[in-house]
């Protein structure tokens, strides 16, 4: 049965090189599997942000806020990058991207109950990265706590946009909020995105 061999090869490693990463009789891979499964975390939140985002776009799209629709599609493309970059990562190493989704997308009725759900699935990245850059630098894997550090300013950026956004809905009450939100254009409040996504990155 395969044995799976972390971090650098040994330097009596004595088995015969099959292919990318690859000995026979072992699997041999580039990163850490510890730092691998902290990615693969990372990417499966990630993609549940996308999804989170994506459908409270969808839903203030339908109606009628054109304006907070297009933030939030923003942010959603923000998550795909962070996914596509820690995707790539996975791959440098020679890992296997294997997201497993723990949690399912978590829809608010009200634009309130939105911001919320997004605002503690931020605050849940925050924690996995955190912690993640703590491994990646135990691990001796400086690029992935690099990583991980970027996509947390990123998160720490949304962050504020939807604290942002709270405040605003509290002085003024949801509904004047959501007549500001109406037409497509501007950054719905002060403190937009300014992610991955947003940059091009
Ligand atoms: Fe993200
Ligand atoms: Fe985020």
């Amino acid at each position: 049965m395969a044995t799976q061999i972390c971090g650098a090869a040994p330097a009596d490693f004595g088995a015969r090189r099959i292919g990318a990463g690859l000995y026979e009789g072992e699997v041999y891979m580039r990163g850490s599997k510890q730092v691998v499964d902290v990615l693969n975390d990372v990417l499966a939140a990630e993609l549940l942000a996308v999804s989170q985002y994506f459908m409270h776009s969808k839903l203030n799209r339908n109606r009628g806020f054109m304006r907070l629709a297009d933030v939030l599609q923003r942010e959603s493309n923000d998550e795909m990058s962070h996914a596509g970059r820690v995707t790539e990562r996975i791959l440098f190493l020679e890992g296997t991207p294997e997201p497993r989704m723990k949690d399912n997308p978590k829809v608010g009725e009200t634009v309130t109950e939105q911001m919320q759900n997004d605002l503690a699935l931020e605050h849940r990245a925050v924690k996995r990265l955190n912690e993640g850059i703590a491994i990646a630098r135990q691990q001796g894997d400086n690029a992935s706590a690099e990583l991980f550090t970027r996509i947390l300013t990123d998160e720490e950026e949304h962050i504020a946009w939807i604290q942002t956004q709270l405040f605003l809905i509290e002085k003024l009450g949801e509904s004047t909020y959501l007549q500001s939100q109406l037409t497509s254009g501007g950054d719905a409040g002060t403190a937009a995105p300014t992610g991955a996504a947003a940059k091009g990155g």
